[in-house]
């Protein structure tokens, strides 16, 4: 046993330091004393010998504990230790080929933390039961990794943002008026006035694209939807773009060049990962921005080649989304959808907004809305008019059109929808750290 100076958390009460060593870099400490903070991940025991799979944030490594070779009471601590007990463990690092990581930890000492009796997660705990105790389910390596890739994700369209100049802006949450129409909003009481969380950033951040022309945001998004589908969220993290003298095709083009950006910097840095959802890394690494584009018309066709049924005039449902993208091997655009069943925001040329969804294959549906907005001052207050809406509290989105109003446009991606399709969810929820969905607020 060595003689123990590695001590880095706890040395002084009241001020825990950083812990020195993480699980991924123990491969390159081979020979090495190693001081290890996390979870018992499983155990094992031989008679004499104990082994304990040790996680913490970033990988999962074994020690084996042997009788003799350790202080008793570390070997009874070991013994004792429960699953996701914390832990923390002193020991050598040795190579081991056959290990997770190449390399196994040999234990010269272990104490536990803080015991955990009768963790409540079994092998057979079913999908609901383990979302009531979601605080407890994140810590499974699935999920790690799924959060792992959300950030991934973020930081990729951060990148890219960032790269084609646009300007990160922090539009407010509590809102006054509807951005997506009345039907799907959370009200609240703002001091006897009624507020909204947002729908959508997208009114106030074209007001800043007069400020600073390419302008996005992530924010968290809301809507009151009943619809208990695999796609839908209560709250969802939402990347919203905006910008100045930009017409609907220049847009789409911003759109498919950001979605190439995130799923080629995931295929290249996600790699294993990608593989542990059965996703193969090439497809997303090599993907070009050169998205099929089809028209709401020829959409509707593809649709009744399978649902003679579905009508002209008619928004894409999640069966509809289903039987079309099997046509597709990569995202698409189905532009020009009619503008009655769009927003009060989009330009109309005709019947039909200028406007067109990103949808994703496989059936996982739409994972971007987008539209040139309307820019005339009378055709956008008729639009707010005939959707019953009270022109008055519209009167600052107005002033946008009544002072050197332009060209622009702009779409919303949902960051989980994203990430759904690129790992092939079953359930968006899965995407998210703490999911709320019409029948769940808690934990
Ligand atoms: O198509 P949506 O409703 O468009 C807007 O909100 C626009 N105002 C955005 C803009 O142009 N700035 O929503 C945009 C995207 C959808 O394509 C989808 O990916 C996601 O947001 N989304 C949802 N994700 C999860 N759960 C829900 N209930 C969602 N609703 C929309
Ligand atoms: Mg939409």
């Amino acid at each position: 046993m060595g003689v123990w100076t590695l001590h880095t958390y706890g040395v002084t009460r009241g001020s825990i330091a950083l812990k020195a060593y993480y699980i991924k870099d123990l491969a390159e400490k081979i020979g090495q004393d190693v001081e290890i903070y996390g979870w018992v991940y499983r155990k094992r025991r031989h008679g004499k010998l104990i082994f304990v799979v040790v996680r913490d944030s970033s990988g999962i490594v074994q020690i084996s504990i042997r009788k003799g070779s350790v202080p008793e009471e570390s070997f009874e601590a070991a013994k004792a230790a429960d699953i996701e007990s914390s832990i923390r463990v002193l020991g050598v690092v040795k190579e081991d080929e056959r290990a997770t990581g190449g390399v196994e930890v040999a234990c010269t000492m272990l104490e536990v933390v803080a015991p955990s009796p009768d963790f409540p997660i079994q092998e057979d705990t079913g999908p609901e039961a383990l979302l009531d105790i979601r605080h407890l389910t994140l810590r499974s390596t699935e999920s790690q990794k799924i959060m792992k890739m959300k950030m991934g994700l973020v930081k990729a369209a951060r990148e890219f943002f960032d790269g084609e100049g646009f300007y990160e802006v922090f539009p407010p949450i509590l809102m006054g008026v509807a951005g997506e129409g009345g039907g799907t909003l959370f009200s609240l009481d703002y001091f006897g006035q009624t507020a909204y969380l947002s729908q959508t950033a997208q009114l106030h951040l074209e007001a800043a694209i007069f400020s600073l022309e390419n302008v996005y945001s992530l924010t968290p998004s809301f809507r009151a939807e009943k619809s208990r589908t695999r796609r839908h969220l209560t709250e969802f993290s939402h990347f919203e773009a905006e910008m100045a003298w930009c017409d609907q095709k220049e847009n789409e083009g911003i759109q498919e060049r950001l979605v190439t950006h995130i799923c080629n910097a995931l295929g290249e840095r996600y790699a294993g990962d990608l593989e542990c959802f059965d996703q193969d890394p090439a497809y997303f690494r090599d993907m070009e921005p050169t998205f099929e584009r089809i028209l709401y018309d020829e959409a509707v066709s593809l649709i009744q080649e399978t649902r003679p049924d579905f009508c002209f005039g008619a928004d894409l449902g999640f069966e509809e989304e289903k039987v079309l993208t099997e046509h597709f091997e990569y995202p698409f655009f189905v532009q020009r959808f009619p503008m009655s069943i769009k927003a009060f925001y989009m330009k109309q040329e005709g019947d039909r907004a200028v406007c067109a969804d990103l949808e994703a294959p496989g059936g996982y549906g739409e994972i971007i809305g987008g539209s040139q907005r309307e820019d005339d001052l009378e055709s956008l207050m008729a639009r707010i008019a005939a959707e019953g809406e009270d022109l008055e509290k519209y009167e600052w989105y107005l002033d946008l059109r009544r002072y050197g109003s332009v060209p622009h446009s702009g779409f919303g991606m949902g960051t989980e929808r994203l990430l759904r399709w690129i790992l092939k969810l079953d359930h968006i929820r899965s995407a998210c750290l703490f999911p709320r969905t019409p029948a769940r607020v808690y934990p």
